[in-house]
């Protein structure tokens, strides 16, 4: 069957797919642009998309012929669910693989804005580090500090457990129980964002939550970037609301070099490296190419996200 995958994936997994079908593997270094992606979907059966692949009705329906789609990614916000289970299109993602790696990031982001290591390498490398000084730098402990962690599924749960280690107080807050949001926002000194990007939480972290932090408090975000609002954040760092925010993941996304929250004070920004290790993402290229290949035999996905009646082939 005729596949396209919209990037090259590390590891051997998509040799596994060439092996089986007809792959078209886009080789270049940024996605797709829209009008070739859905130039595309006329002839294809099988999709292996990323998160930076808008995936939405208009190109599920641009795809007559189209019999699965794995996302590389646990998140398929950039997935239209409905439109491809009204079209009986299985969904695919990459959960579970991820979670260990990604939890790793927010604590060294905790860590990274807590205890300035962006302002310290900056300070040694403009060649200011001239003696050891007591007030130089100086940041907030990870250590018995009170984590607040928003959206309690797995990643969630695995920063909980690291931070057991540094003899933190974790507060928690999800759909299903934890403290009160506004609690969580006011008694913790690192808020740590780990929900899903979904209509409840598009802009969950606004002026109001905001203001609501400790001045002293840090905001840390490697779950989706539109889940904090980027113009709120900015005016809260600038005005001292909070002590600090790190983000893994920004809205928009890329944040283009200039763009005004870069000016902003006490901010630590990555490029969306939540789960970038080798080992990870070679695991989720190959749960990635399991799924579409289940998918493409008229089987259940390993990592299926939706329920449908698959097309007929
Ligand atoms: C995901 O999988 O959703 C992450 O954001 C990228 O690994």
């Amino acid at each position: 069957m005729k596949v396209f995958v919209t990037r090259r994936l590390p590891g051997g997994a998509l040799d596994r797919l060439a092996a089986e079908h007809d792959v078209e593997v886009w080789n270049e270094p940024l996605p797709p642009p829209r009008d070739e992606l859905l130039a595309r979907m006329q002839d294809l059966e099988g999709l292996l998309a990323l998160l930076t692949d808008r995936v939405d009705a208009e190109l599920i329906e641009a795809a007559p012929r189209l019999r699965a789609i794995s996302n590389y990614a646990v998140g398929v916000d950039n997935v239209d669910l409905e439109a491809a289970s009204a079209c009986g299109i299985p969904v695919g993602n990459t959960p579970g693989v991820l979670t260990d790696t990604t939890a790793d990031l927010a604590l060294a982001l905790m860590l990274g804005i807590g205890r300035r290591l962006v302002d310290g390498d900056a300070y040694v490398r403009r060649g200011e580090w001239r003696t050891w000084d007591p007030e130089l730098l100086l940041g907030h402990d990870l250590h018995e500090a009170t984590v607040g962690i928003l959206g309690f599924g797995r990643i969630g749960q695995a920063v909980a457990r690291r931070l057991e280690g540094f003899d933190c107080t974790v507060l928690h807050n999800s759909r299903s129980g934890g403290v009160p949001f506004e609690e969580l926002l006011e008694r913790s000194d690192f808020v740590s964002v780990h929900t899903p990007l979904t209509d409840e939480t598009r802009g969950l972290i606004g002026q109001e939550a905001l203001r609501r932090m400790k001045p002293t408090a840090y905001l840390v975000n490697t779950a989706r970037g539109p889940v904090v609002e980027t113009e709120a954040l900015a005016a809260a760092l600038h005005a001292g609301e909070i002590a600090g925010a790190a983000l893994d993941v920004t809205d928009p996304e890329p944040l283009p070099a200039g763009h005004p929250l870069l000016d902003a004070p006490n901010l630590l920004v990555l490029p969306h490296l939540g789960s970038a290790t080798h080992a990870t993402r070679e695991r989720m290229a190959d749960m990635a190419v399991d799924n579409l290949l289940a998918g493409l035999r008229g089987e259940a996905m390993p990592h299926q996200v939706n329920t449908v009646t698959p097309r007929a082939p």
